[in-house]
């Protein structure tokens, strides 16, 4: 990629939008921490119309919008509109959280190197959907959270962060997903900190590492 990540000023709070798709645990993390701090979630875009995480936006007079694949010719139209809406609002950084759909090319150019996703595995492992089924499936006694950049591919975009949990006996979904709950609730806040800080940067000799740059402040 030829271009930092980072995009901050450090006087003001940092315009962040987050895409959901369901029960919202992810981004009610990031407005407990990083919200009215670091940064302001200005808005909350859906793919569902129902899903709960519209509510907790909501809540705090957040402004929400719904963009149901549904209600677009294709993907990109569905795209190009929710660019806009989220454009419009002066979004800086967009994190995905929980947020189900891929994203076209088009969209992420709108927002280069300003993308980042939060996964229920140790990436490139079990990369898509089902994340932690296809992890007990395989058998693994080692689980865990990866946030990364989002890039035009599943799941592939450069790691910001990742954590690990040992579960060996792990056998249920729901017993896994409880483990790794408290990890992204923590992760997630965390790289949202750093970008609006301007502490990642793509490493020189190779992009795919995200680099940590010390940061004042
Ligand atoms: C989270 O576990 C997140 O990692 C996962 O969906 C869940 C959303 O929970 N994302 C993916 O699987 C993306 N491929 P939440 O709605 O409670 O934040």
């Amino acid at each position: 990629m030829g271009h930092s990540y980072r995009a901050a000023g450090v006087s003001e709070r940092f315009p962040i939008a987050v895409l959901v798709s369901g029960t919202g645990t992810n981004l009610q993390a990031l407005l407990d921490t990083v919200h009215g701090r670091e940064a302001e979630v200005v808005a909350v875009a859906s793919s569902a119309a129902r899903a709960p995480a519209l509510e907790r936006a909501r809540a705090l007079g957040i402004p929400t919008e719904v963009f149901a694949r549904s209600g677009y010719e294709d993907r990109a139209a569905r795209d190009a509109a929710m660019a806009d809406w989220l454009a419009q609002r002066g979004v800086r950084l967009v994190v995905l959280a929980g947020y189900m759909e891929l994203l076209g090319e088009a969209f992420l150019q709108r927002f280069p190197g300003a993308v980042i996703n939060v996964h229920p595995s140790l990436l490139p492992a079990f990369p898509g959907v089902r994340a932690i089924e296809q992890a007990l499936a395989y058998g693994v006694k080692v689980f865990g959270v990866t946030v990364h950049f989002v890039d035009a591919g599943v799941d592939s975009g450069p790691v910001i962060l990742q954590r690990a949990v040992e579960l060996p006996d792990a056998s249920e979904p729901e017993e896994v997903l409880a483990a790794l709950r408290p990890l992204e609730h923590a992760l997630l806040p965390e790289a949202v900190r750093l970008f609006t800080r301007g502490a990642l940067e793509p490493d020189a000799e190779n992009p795919r590492r995200v680099a940590m740059r010390a940061v004042e402040g």
